[in-house]
C-alpha cells in the first residue's frame, strides 16, 4: 500500500512540528489546571484587563448592520482618522490614507514578512510571534543580542556591526516599544541613534507600536520621526482600546513605501479580503479620541504605571533583576542572581523554572526562551493584567487614590500573584 497522501509527512516542511504559539498555549494550559479545581494565577497571557471604551461599543452596536465587503485597504474615512491620530498623538506626518487595515497587526507583520524578500531581525528578546512567523515563510531569523545592563534595548552599534559583516542585503527590522516582553520604553535620542543606522544601512523598519498608548508616561517616541521614509508603522486597537478580539490592526507607511503597502493589499485581497464591517466603523469612532477616550487612557495607564512599578519593586526586593518599568504591561524579571539557590532544587534553565513555579505556587508565566533569550538563562514574561480591569478602571474614575491600598483593592490577584513568587524564591 502506498503511504497515504493525506498524512502529515506532506506538510510544508516549514510549518512541520510548529507548535502553537506559546501565549496561547500557557492559556490553555492555565484554564486546563483551572478546571482540575487549582486555583491558578494567569500572568502567561498578554491582554488588556480593560473594558473597551463604552462609545466605541455604542459605535459597534450602531454599525451591527453594516454587511458588504469594504475596500481591501480599509474604510476611507478610517484610514484618514487614522492618520489623523497618528498625527495628533505622536506627530507622525503621513500622506492621507497611506493605511492598510488588517485583521489583527499580528496578520499584517506576516504579510510583510511573506511579501518583503529579506532576512528578518528581531532583539532578543523580542514578542513571540515574530521569528515563527519568519519561519513559515521560509525566511532567516538574526537575533541581535541585547543586555539587560541596557535594558534590553537594542543598540545602534549592535545593529550597524550585523549589517555591515554582509552588507548590501535586504533586512527588515521589527522594533516594538513599549516592548513586549520587557515593559521598557526608548527614549527619543536612542531611537534616533538607531535610525540613523537603520537609514545608512537601508532597512526596512517595522515600528510596531501597539502599546504606544499605554507607554506610562502618555508620550512614546517612535522611530518613524527620524527614519520616516523606511519605517512602516504598526498600530490597532487591541491594546490601548482592549479590543484583542475584535481583531483590527493598522500599519501606517510613508509615501516612499507605497510599494509594500500596494503588494501586502494585493495579498489581503486574495486571503482575507477586508476586516469585518462593523468593526471598522466603530473604529471610527476610537480613532477619533475625544475627552472620554482620553480620560480612559490616562486611568488605564496610571493603574499600569504603579502596579508595574510596585511588582517590579518586589520581585527585585526577592532578588530578581528587572528592568526599567515604562510601558505595556509586561516584566521580564531575570532570576540569575538566584541561580544557586535554584539550581539547589534542579532548576537550571527558564523552562524549569516556569514550569515548577506554576506546579508549586500556581502562577503561569512564560520561560525567556520564548522571546529569544538562551534556554539556560533564567529570565521569565510576567504579565501583570491579572485582575478585573472593569472594576478597577470605574474606580479610577471615581477618583479613588490610586496607591498601594489602591492596588490590594482592585489588583488583587496579580499582588498575590508577585508575593507568591517572591516567597517561593525566598524558602
Ligand atoms: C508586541 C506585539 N505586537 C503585535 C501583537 C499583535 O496584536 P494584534 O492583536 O493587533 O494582532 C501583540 C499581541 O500580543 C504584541 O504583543
Amino acid at each position: 500500500m502506498p503511504a497515504s497522501l493525506l498524512s502529515s509527512p506532506h506538510l510544508n516542511p516549514n510549518v512541520l512540528g510548529l507548535p502553537p504559539s506559546a501565549t496561547l498555549a500557557i492559556n490553555e494550559r492555565s484554564d486546563a489546571l483551572i478546571a482540575d479545581g487549582r486555583k491558578v494565577y494567569k500572568l502567561g497571557l498578554g491582554q488588556s484587563p480593560f473594558p473597551v471604551p463604552e462609545c466605541v461599543v455604542a459605535a459597534l452596536r450602531e454599525a451591527a448592520a453594516e454587511k458588504d465587503y469594504l475596500p481591501v485597504r480599509g474604510l476611507r474615512p478610517l484610514r484618514e482618522m487614522v492618520t489623523e491620530f497618528l498625527h495628533r498623538r505622536h506627530g507622525l506626518e503621513r500622506a492621507r490614507r497611506q493605511v492598510l487595515v488588517g485583521p489583527g497587526s499580528k496578520e499584517l507583520i506576516f504579510l510583510t514578512q511573506l511579501a518583503y524578500a529579506g532576512e528578518l531581525l528581531v532583539p532578543s528578546p523580542s514578542w513571540v510571534s515574530y521569528a515563527p512567523q519568519a519561519r513559515i515563510i521560509g525566511r532567516r531569523v538574526t537575533w541581535l543580542q541585547t543586555e539587560f545592563a541596557h535594558d534590553w534595548k537594542l543598540l545602534p552599534q549592535t545593529l550597524d556591526a550585523h549589517c555591515r559583516a554582509n552588507p548590501g542585503l535586504p533586512r527588515l527590522l521589527i522594533v516594538n516599544y513599549p516592548s513586549n516582553p520587557t515593559g521598557v520604553v526608548c527614549s527619543d535620542a536612542e531611537l534616533a541613534t538607531l535610525a540613523e543606522v537603520a537609514r545608512r544601512h537601508q532597512v526596512l523598519v517595522i515600528s510596531d507600536e501597539i502599546y504606544s498608548d499605554l507607554d506610562h508616561s502618555g508620550r512614546a517616541a517612535s522611530i518613524a520621526h527620524h527614519y520616516p521614509e523606511g519605517t512602516v508603522v504598526s498600530t490597532g486597537l487591541s491594546k490601548w482600546c482592549g479590543a484583542g478580539g475584535w481583531r483590527l490592526g493598522l500599519f501606517s507607511f510613508p509615501a516612499e513605501l507605497e510599494w509594500l503597502c500596494s503588494a501586502l493589499a494585493s495579498i489581503a485581497s486574495e486571503t482575507y479580503t477586508s476586516v469585518s464591517a462593523p468593526i471598522q466603523y466603530a473604529a471610527l469612532r476610537a480613532f477619533a479620541g475625544g475627552p472620554e477616550i482620553d480620560a480612559y487612557l490616562r486611568h488605564c495607564r496610571a493603574v499600569l504605571a504603579a502596579l508595574g512599578q510596585h511588582c517590579a519593586a518586589t520581585l527585585r526586593d526577592a532578588g530578581c533583576r528587572v528592568p526599567t518599568v515604562g510601558g505595556a504591561f509586561y516584566l521580564f524579571p531575570d532570576f540569575g542572581a538566584l541561580r544557586a539557590r535554584l539550581a539547589a532544587r534542579g532548576i537550571t534553565g527558564a523552562a524549569a523554572l516556569s514550569e515548577t513555579l506554576l506546579d508549586d505556587t500556581g502562577v503561569a508565566t512564560l520561560p525567556g526562551h520564548e522571546f529569544g533569550r538562551p534556554r539556560n538563562e533564567l529570565t521569565l514574561r510576567l504579565s501583570y493584567v491579572n485582575f478585573d480591569g472593569a472594576r478597577a478602571l470605574k474606580a479610577a474614575e471615581a477618583g479613588e487614590r490610586i496607591d498601594i491600598a489602591f492596588l490590594r483593592r482592585h489588583c488583587t490577584q496579580t499582588l498575590e500573584a508577585i508575593d507568591r513568587i517572591a516567597d517561593w524564591v525566598a524558602n
